[in-house]
């Protein structure tokens, strides 16, 4: 049994049935300022129109070339549609070093352009000419599916030069400064929207594409009577558009103040984009595993959390002198862990902490904490996800998800399907499909529905 120390302290981690409704009202209220023209401006969720406004229907064929940047590593792909709903992915994975990540804009589109270079000229493909869906998973104002100007950095990113830019072009003027590669860069889309494509490839109940990765965010499909911010001519003959909610940046006008928690305020407070984002940094793996060891440092000072153990000096030092080393993926190891062995939480505490012997109760604990932030998380994201499905105009709707706290977290998948439980109307049936690589089969899909359209 746990004891009310550890439970006190993550309570107000534990989000209560009024709270959870409370946040999908203002959730629910801001996407709808989102897409009228008159109050985008106040909104937080931006919704931004994407102008893809075809939906798969498996019979995609050819081969496209995908960029993919946004979470933890930029990777180059080559995709080739099959039709009958099939396609086959290979692909190359670059790190992208640190100090690219928040150096000028140019080096960094240089490197993108290097990286594809070094991939087309391996795979023999230089006159090949193939089109190109580049996946920018970052919040873009869209003028067109290969127009996309960058609103804000996230995630760690912050390149001078190119917010207010097209980054179509500054790709373009990359690739064109070595000259030796010739590309068509035929869209640009964010990773929700390659989820949805890549879902609705194989299930065309699919309305709704979320990633749960490095950052969060989801978009979905939206009468184009609903959304002012997109042109007249758009909605002549096409009665739908992918709007990307950008749901990340949700809370930066106190939406979310009654739910924040001190923990919350210390990871905004010292992130490279204070006030920002701040649904993202209660949801994504960026920031699970540091709100954790924020908790821990507070657990060991209230004596909550390793009460007895003859090391808790030195592992709250340890805690207090190492940003970030307790990540995100050791939360999912943790709770993957069975009573009474707790086999990766010993080996957890004893590679990052050198403590040897953590009991049964020590490890009850750490499970606990670590359920209580991941919970939170996935209870936010469902908030958001039944909000989007009681939006669709469809009483089926499959919602695509990605991103590797979905992914690779033991119960995310659970505690979002209970939480959708209470919240999507009763008139409505819901599902949740994994998405197979949807950066890179949803831009080549994207890319592949925009020639058709021409
Ligand atoms: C970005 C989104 C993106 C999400 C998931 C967020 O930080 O703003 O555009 O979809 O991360 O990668």
């Amino acid at each position: 049994m746990l004891d009310t120390e550890v439970r006190e302290l993550m309570q107000s981690f534990v989000l209560s049935d009024y709270q959870v409704q409370e946040v999908y009202s203002r959730f629910y209220a801001e996407i709808s300022k989102g897409l009228k023209r008159s109050t985008n401006s106040q909104a937080t969720t931006k919704c931004f129109p994407t102008y893809v406004q075809d939906l798969p229907t498996g019979d995609e064929i050819g081969k496209y070339l995908a960029l993919d940047l946004g979470g933890t590593n930029f990777r180059v792909l080559l995709v080739s549609l099959k039709g009958h709903h099939d396609a086959l992915v290979e692909f190359q994975t670059y790190a992208v070093p640190k100090d690219l990540m928040v150096g000028p804009g140019v080096d960094l589109f240089d490197h993108i352009a290097e990286c594809l270079a070094k991939f087309v000229a391996k795979h023999d493909m230089k006159n090949a000419y193939l089109p190109l869906g580049f996946t920018f998973s970052f919040p873009c104002v869209q003028k067109g599916l290969k127009e996309a100007v960058l609103s804000r950095w996230t995630k760690g990113f912050k390149c001078p030069g190119v917010a207010g830019e097209d980054v179509g072009r500054l790709l373009h003027e990359a690739i064109q400064r070595r000259g030796d590669v010739e590309i068509a860069v035929v869209a640009i889309l964010n990773d929700t929207t390659g989820t949805l494509m890549s879902c609705a490839h194989r299930n065309a109940d699919c309305r709704v594409g979320i990633i749960v990765g490095t950052g969060c965010n989801a978009c979905y499909v939206e009468h184009v009577d609903q959304v002012d911010l997109l042109d007249h001519e758009f909605k002549r003959e096409k009665k739908q558009v992918i709007v990307n909610c950008e749901w990340g940046a949700f809370g930066e006008g106190g939406q979310l103040d009654f739910v924040r928690t001190e923990y919350d305020v210390t990871i905004d407070n010292k992130s490279i984009n204070p006030a920002q984002q701040l649904f993202e940094k209660m949801t994504s793996g960026m920031y699970l595993g540091e709100l954790v060891r924020l908790v821990l440092i507070r657990g060991l000072q209230k004596k909550a959390v390793f009460k007895l153990n003859p090391r808790r000096e030195e592992f709250a030092t340890i805690l207090e002198e190492n940003e970030n080393i307790f990540e995100t993926r050791h939360i999912s190891e943790i709770e993957s862990d069975t009573f009474p062995e707790f086999a990766n939480t010993r080996r957890i505490c004893k590679q990052l902490f050198g403590l040897e012997k953590a009991t049964v109760e020590d490890c009850q604990k750490l499970k606990y904490v670590c359920e209580c932030v991941s919970k939170r998380a996935a209870t936010l994201v469902a908030i958001g996800a039944s909000g989007l499905v009681n939006k669709t105009f469809d009483r089926k709707v499959v919602v695509g998800m990605d991103g590797s706290v979905y992914r690779y977290h033991p119960k995310f998948d659970e505690y979002i399907r209970e939480t959708m439980h209470k919240l999507v109307k009763p008139d409505k049936t819901f599902d949740i499909m994994l998405s197979e690589d949807g950066s890179g089969r949803g831009a080549a899909l994207v890319a592949a529905v925009a020639s058709k359209t021409k």
